[in-house]
């Protein structure tokens, strides 16, 4: 399909894709969260594909939600058309790993996007926020949920309240991002990681994103036997026989996704 606000590229079994609106800073406007997401069902969809980047440009991954498109809406209409809902029902339902290579401006929308993929890298210029209090609504896209959940109740509570940023080692301190990386070097440190885990069995990696996020759904109880349920059902994979085997035979393992 022709994308307008993003740009697709699929190399090395790594589909890019890249939110390209640079007169917006990549505000996230209707057309382009249902491109985002047609684009990441298209991978999920496509043999070819074993993990998916999502990123911006340097100055801005995403500086939210379109405003210009918000503006004028009133309560009835946001209401009636579930706004947001659609795109966040969407992305939960991916079961490739997306990782969010970061540069630049991650407010608001942009925050809850990266936040929504399976994790972030960030290039050391990258500010995190949730800046909507000061436009006086707040967060739509999971930003007092996600963020909570990542940093803590305090930092999300003063974040959410203040609108104030927070740069890359806070946001690493934080645990917001996994790790952060010269802006120079993010494409290739990204590129790296997903070339990496597309050298796993497919299946183990679907079944490792789908318990970890089980892990936010659930109580521990229930969330360790998920996972108990979850290892015991990968001894059904030829993977499994090929991984164990590879490891005493001192040799990498060839997996066949079976
Ligand atoms: N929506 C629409 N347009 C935006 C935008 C947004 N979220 N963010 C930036 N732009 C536009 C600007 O209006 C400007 O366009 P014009 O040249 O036509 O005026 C262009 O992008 C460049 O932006 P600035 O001139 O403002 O660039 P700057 O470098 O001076 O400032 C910034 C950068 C601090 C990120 C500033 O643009 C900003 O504060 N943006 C808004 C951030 C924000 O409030 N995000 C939350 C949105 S609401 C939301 O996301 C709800 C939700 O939870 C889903």
């Amino acid at each position: 399909m022709a994308f307008e606000t993003i740009i697709v590229e699929v190399e090395d079994h790594v589909a890019l894709i890249r939110l390209n609106r640079p007169d917006a800073l990549n505000a996230l406007n209707t057309q382009l969260l249902s491109e985002l997401c047609t684009a990441l069902e298209e991978a999920d969809a496509n043999d070819k594909v074993r993990c998916v980047i999502v990123t911006g440009s340097e100055k801005a991954f995403a500086a939210g939600a379109d405003i210009k498109e918000m503006s004028s809406m009133s309560f009835a209409e946001v209401f009636a058309t579930n706004l947001f809902a659609d795109p966040s029902d969407r992305l939960m339902k991916i079961r490739k790993p997306v990782i969010a290579a970061v540069a630049g401006y991650a407010l608001g929308g942009g925050c809850e996007l990266a936040m929504a993929c399976d994790f972030i890298i960030a290039a050391d210029t990258a500010k995190f926020g949730q800046p909507e209090i000061n436009l006086g609504v707040i967060p739509g896209l999971g930003g007092t949920q996600r963020l909570t959940r990542f940093v803590g109740k305090s930092k999300s509570m003063e974040m959410n309240l203040t609108g104030r940023f927070m740069d890359a080692e806070e946001a690493e301190r934080a645990g917001l991002v996994s790790r952060v990386v010269p802006a120079k070097k993010l494409m290739e440190e990204a590129q790296g990681t997903a070339q990496k885990i597309a050298e796993k069995s497919q299946p183990t990696v679907m079944a490792v994103k789908e318990s970890v996020n089980r892990s936010y759904e659930t109580t521990l109880n229930e969330g360790i036997l998920f996972e108990r349920r979850v290892f015991h059902s990968m001894f059904a994979t030829e993977d499994q026989k090929e991984g164990m085997a590879a490891f005493m035979e001192k040799r990498q393992p060839q997996f066949r996704d079976k």
